[in-house]
């Protein structure tokens, strides 16, 4: 296999006798989750995706390891969903579709993916008798509140059908534990980057557009003013925290979210300088009216996730950031 950043484990037990399912396993995230379980010796990893936003490239270094199992198949099917947990003791659901815009664009298809099939995939683990359910969720469900940094309790009106759609992933994973002693562990992701996230979609990434700007020298975008902040977090992050969340024995763990950042925010300005200072390369952004849906700043209180999970982010922001250019240089050259 490749070059991985994913020596360091988060697990104590052996992988070797465990069966995972990765929703959204050839998109960014999902891929980086996949990586890291077969770098420890997982059993098995099989990815369920439909590839709406996935690349079959992100999961190509891993089609020929004899763990490795690749579905393309849709969860807004309820019985591809049953399917595909066949076998299965561990899911972690990343399958979605991200990005506000694309959800004020298409919000059926949004509500679709996301809610609808989020509920598919509980159902399916519920009759398949799954040990444990990891899923994305995000910071988006703090909405509208004001209060700084972000915890877990204090949500506010959502700001968007993508929102809407992590919001009711919550709802129904709270439901679901309460009637159906099923062990459920949410993460609100406070926007991922690093290896495998593509810059060439509509609705991609700040970060992945940055760095793609800054490489093929082209004009880097920003909405606003550049003063908007956020809570930046490395891919390795996001994966020790599904790592975490699917192996932690702390009894109180399961049936909660958990904010998934660092704690750290900075702004989308210095963020942008600090990739110049990285890359050599200096470009002057291109300022754009701001978004609507988008929030201000962001920065989450990580204590809960600290402590029951024993999720501690190692790579902060600048690190993560000089890890990310190498994968960037080596594809968008
Ligand atoms: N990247 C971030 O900053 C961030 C922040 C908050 C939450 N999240 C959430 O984390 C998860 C992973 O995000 P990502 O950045 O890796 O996104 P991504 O788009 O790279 O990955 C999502 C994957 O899900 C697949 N998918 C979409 N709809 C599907 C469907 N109906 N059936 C099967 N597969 C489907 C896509 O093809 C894709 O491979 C998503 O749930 C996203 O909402 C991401």
């Amino acid at each position: 296999m490749k070059e991985t950043i994913y020596e360091r484990a988060y697990h104590q037990q052996s992988l070797k006798d465990k069966a995972f399912l990765i929703t959204g396993g050839s998109g960014f995230i999902g891929s980086n989750i996949v990586e890291y379980l077969l770098v420890h010796g997982a059993g098995k990893v099989r990815v369920l995706d439909n590839l709406a936003n996935g690349y079959k490239k992100n999961i190509e270094p891993f089609l020929k390891h004899p763990s490795f199992e690749f579905i393309e198949g849709d969860i807004t099917n309820a019985d591809t969903c049953l399917k595909a947990m066949k076998g299965i003791q561990y899911v972690s659901h990343q399958a979605a579709l991200g990005s506000v815009p694309r959800s004020l664009a298409n919000p059926l298809a949004t509500h679709h993916a996301n809610a609808t099939g989020f509920l598919n995939m509980l159902w399916a683990a519920k009759e398949s008798g799954i040990e444990r359910i990891v899923y994305a969720s995000s910071s988006s469900v703090y909405g509208d509140s004001p209060e700084l940094p972000k915890r877990e309790h204090i949500t506010g009106n959502p700001l968007s059908p993508y929102a809407v759609s992590k919001m009711s992933n919550e709802l129904y994973a709270y439901t679901f534990c309460m009637h159906y002693d099923m062990k459920i562990i949410g993460l609100r992701y406070f926007n991922v980057f690093g290896p495998n996230q593509n810059p060439d979609n509509p609705y991609a990434a700040a970060i992945p557009l940055f760095m793609k700007a800054l490489l093929k020298d082209q004009p880097a975008y920003i909405f606003g003013d550049g003063e908007q902040s956020r809570d930046f977090t490395f891919v390795e992050n996001a994966v020790q925290a599904n790592i975490r969340a699917l192996f932690s024995e702390h009894k109180d763990a399961c049936n909660k979210v958990y904010n998934i950042a660092v704690g750290e925010s900075i702004s989308l300005n210095k963020l942008l300088k600090h990739l110049m200072h990285i890359t050599g390369k200096k470009i002057e952004p291109v300022f754009k009216e701001e978004r609507p849906g988008d929030v201000k700043n962001s920065l989450a209180d990580i204590s809960l996730a600290m402590q029951y999970l024993g999720y501690n982010p190692l790579v902060k922001v600048k690190e993560g950031l000089a890890l990310t250019v190498p994968w960037f240089k080596k594809n968008f050259c």
